[in-house]
């Protein structure tokens, strides 16, 4: 998997911006009309490839030098029979070229062989993790959203979220988009799911982080079937370090479906009594009914340290299991940033919640993949200057 930025002219770039997203493997990272625009974007994201509109070029002499530090590859897109392109493209030092009047073949496997694929590149499948809990209101969304951006940056790999709140999913208010697709989008009067559909639905929300979001309305999620879970969670653990799933509360269908398919389940509790009973009777399924293990079933205490009168050495004795993860309280903080539609973690990285979250991001990464991670290398680049010259037939 790679990301694209796209920089070009207002009619072209809709056309790349659409043939990008339509390239296997390959993501839309931004796009925009304006060459320093673009820049700035691509030295906070880091993309795989920068795509650049020749025509930009020719309008923004004074970023050449700029453009030429850059550490990621460039591919100018240019007219073949224009003798200035070559030129420019030397000075930027693009690793490749696109030719204007052969695009549409040939951007797919020019981006596909330039681009340096996301790091830490998924080799194994990903890991898939359940934010749970028998109670609602508990914080399972605030830990799916900020996990999953915690985890992107910890593991340096892509990250799904998944809102299976189907019917009141909140995952894409709390990262401040309304989403054009969702799940049901990607189901509806089809009993199969393939890469590419999910690929387009998902939305991405911050570095490396994508969302598939719940339905927009509640009775769009009857169309919604376990099976249609299960081969979502498949595909997306395949181009994804760590898949993360939002859920409801309750035994349904699609939840089990998603607990069976997980390799995680992490049950969120809070330290008060009628939570406790639910979260009891929740990890009694778990265990006795499902047989799932406890290093499958791990709790996490959010708001822990609450002055509640429920300490934490009780809850774990009441649970009859340790606690894995403790979460503190953290003031108005999430609901602060839930309000400016922005991640509490990009929000506010600092706070005590955001801080925890990140260490139980890196523990988790350090779990999966040990302390040593493979360092993707890039690909040999081909002499594109040939091609560039070349008159067209
Ligand atoms: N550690 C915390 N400190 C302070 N506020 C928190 C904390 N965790 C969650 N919250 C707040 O509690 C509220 C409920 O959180 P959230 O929506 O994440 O819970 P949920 O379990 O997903 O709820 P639902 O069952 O309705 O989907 C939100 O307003 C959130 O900002
Ligand atoms: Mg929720």
């Amino acid at each position: 998997m790679f990301t694209v930025y796209v920089a070009s002219e207002e009619e072209l770039r809709a056309k790349l911006v659409g043939a990008v997203k339509n390239i296997p493997g390959a993501v839309l990272d931004g796009s925009s009309t304006e060459l320093r625009q673009a820049l700035d974007e691509c030295a906070a994201e880091n993309p795989g490839v920068l795509l650049i509109d020749d025509i930009l070029l020719t309008q923004n002499v004074g970023l050449y030098e700029q453009i030429a530090r850059v550490p990621y590859p460039v591919v100018v897109l240019a007219s073949p029979t224009d003798a200035g392109a070559a030129r420019r493209a030397l000075a930027i030092k693009a690793k490749d070229f696109v030719s204007l009047d052969a695009w549409t073949q040939d951007l797919a496997s020019i981006l596909s062989r330039t681009a340096t694929p996301l790091e830490g590149e998924v080799h194994r499948d990903g890991r898939v993790i359940v934010v749970f809990s028998s109670k609602g209101g508990v914080g399972k969304t605030t830990l799916s959203v900020n996990l999953g951006i915690a985890l992107a940056k910890a593991s340096r790999q892509p990250v799904a979220i998944v809102d299976l709140d189907i019917q009141f999913g909140d995952v894409a208010p709390m990262v401040g988009d309304a989403p054009m697709v969702t799940l049901y989008d990607l189901v509806k009067g089809s009993s199969r799911v393939d890469q590419d559909t999910v690929k387009r639905a998902l939305k991405r929300v911050a570095n490396n982080v994508y969302v598939l979001a719940a339905p927009n309305n509640p009775e769009e999620a009857d169309d919604i079937r376990a099976d249609h879970i299960v081969q979502i969670l498949q595909l997306l653990r395949e181009t994804h370090g760590y898949v993360i799933v939002d859920t409801a509360p309750g035994y349904t269908d699609i939840n089990v479906a998603a607990f069976d398919f997980s390799d995680m389940i992490l049950t969120v509790c809070t330290p008060d009594v009628v939570t406790l009973r639910t979260v009891g009777q929740a990890l009694q399924v778990f265990y006795d009914g499902f047989h799932y293990t406890q290093d499958k079933v791990r709790i996490v205490l959010n708001r822990s340290g609450s002055k509640t009168g429920v300490e934490t050495t009780d809850i774990a004795h009441v649970l009859q299991s340790q606690i894995s993860y403790q979460l503190p309280s953290d003031g108005a903080y999430p609901v602060r940033a839930a309000n400016e539609g922005a991640p509490l973690i990009s929000q506010f990285p600092d706070s005590a919640l955001s801080r925890a979250i990140q260490h139980m991001a890196v523990e988790l990464v350090q779990e999966t993949e040990g302390r040593q991670r493979a360092v993707s290398k890039k690909s040999s680049k081909i002499p594109f200057l040939a091609r560039l010259m070349r008159k067209p037939q």
